[in-house]
């Protein structure tokens, strides 16, 4: 199974420049929180180290976060306490949301920064979409972002090596990532990420873990969608970008 529990504690050389504090992360989507009444109740449902979640309480919402992985959870338990704010956390895989939370509960739920491929098959993905569906009250919304798969399965097996040093907490670090890309689009994908830190004395301190897969269609996303009861609204799905965003309604 998927942890992310081994990189858990280096995660930030993973997310971008632009979404590090809580506050840019949750700027990101600016034009999907407009959308929200005052006062709304959220849930961030792959919530990583907690830089959306953190910054979506920080704006006064009612802020639920969960994850899968345990450490993930504590790092955004203990990033709340940081910040100050209320963020209601609990470890939780997608299937087992409605066992921690009342359907109808929120009006937006966040599926971001690529993780719905982490669900099992076209199955998983589906038992995972119908949990997040059930949680949002009625015209409330999803928010999935996720990578352009068509393009990353069409590169193929690769190892992409971070071009330059990225900086964290005064540390230097080589990403790499090593995509397996399996003959078929239903087959278990695997993306080892590797996070190699360098010190000035010129040791390197290694942290990695083997990732499960299961890339997607955006045509087939959009259909799983609908059979959860979630009506495309926007999507930004282009097949020549990198990511894309869909948010999705619930009829
Ligand atoms: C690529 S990270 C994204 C984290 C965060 N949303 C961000 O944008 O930085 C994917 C996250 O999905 C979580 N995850 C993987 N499988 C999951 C599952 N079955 N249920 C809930 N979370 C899961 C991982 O533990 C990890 O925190």
């Amino acid at each position: 199974m998927t942890s992310y529990d081994a990189i858990a504690e280096v995660y930030e050389w993973l997310i971008s420049d632009a979404k590090l504090t809580p506050a840019e992360f949750a700027a990101s989507f600016d034009d999907v929180l407009g959308l929200l009444p005052p006062n709304a109740h959220v849930l961030d449902c792959s919530c990583g180290t907690g830089q959306l979640a953190v910054g979506l309480a920080g704006l006064g919402m009612r802020v639920a976060a969960t994850d899968a992985s345990e450490a993930m959870v504590r790092r955004t338990a203990a990033l709340s306490e940081e910040f100050g704010v209320s963020v209601r956390t609990v470890r939780a895989d997608w299937r087992e949301l409605p066992d921690h939370f009342e359907d109808s509960t929120f009006d937006m739920v966040f599926c971001v920064g690529n993780s719905l491929h982490h669900a099992e098959g076209a199955r998983g993905r589906v038992a995972a979409l119908e949990s997040m569906s059930r949680l949002l009250s009625r015209g409330g919304r999803l928010v999935l972002t996720s990578r352009t798969w068509e393009l990353v399965r069409a590169r193929g097996s690769r190892l992409d090596i971070s071009d330059r040093l990225v900086r964290r907490n005064g540390r230097d670090a080589v990403v790499v990532y090593r995509w397996d890309i399996a003959p078929n689009w239903e087959d278990e994908h695997h993306i080892e990420i590797a996070i190699a830190q360098v010190d000035p004395a010129g040791s390197v301190l290694a942290r990695s873990e083997l990732l499960s897969s299961w890339p997607y269609r955006y045509e087939e996303l959009e259909a799983e969608l609908r059979r959860v009861g979630l009506r495309t609204e926007l999507s930004t799905f282009d097949l020549e970008a990198e990511n894309y965003m869909v948010v999705a309604s619930k009829v």
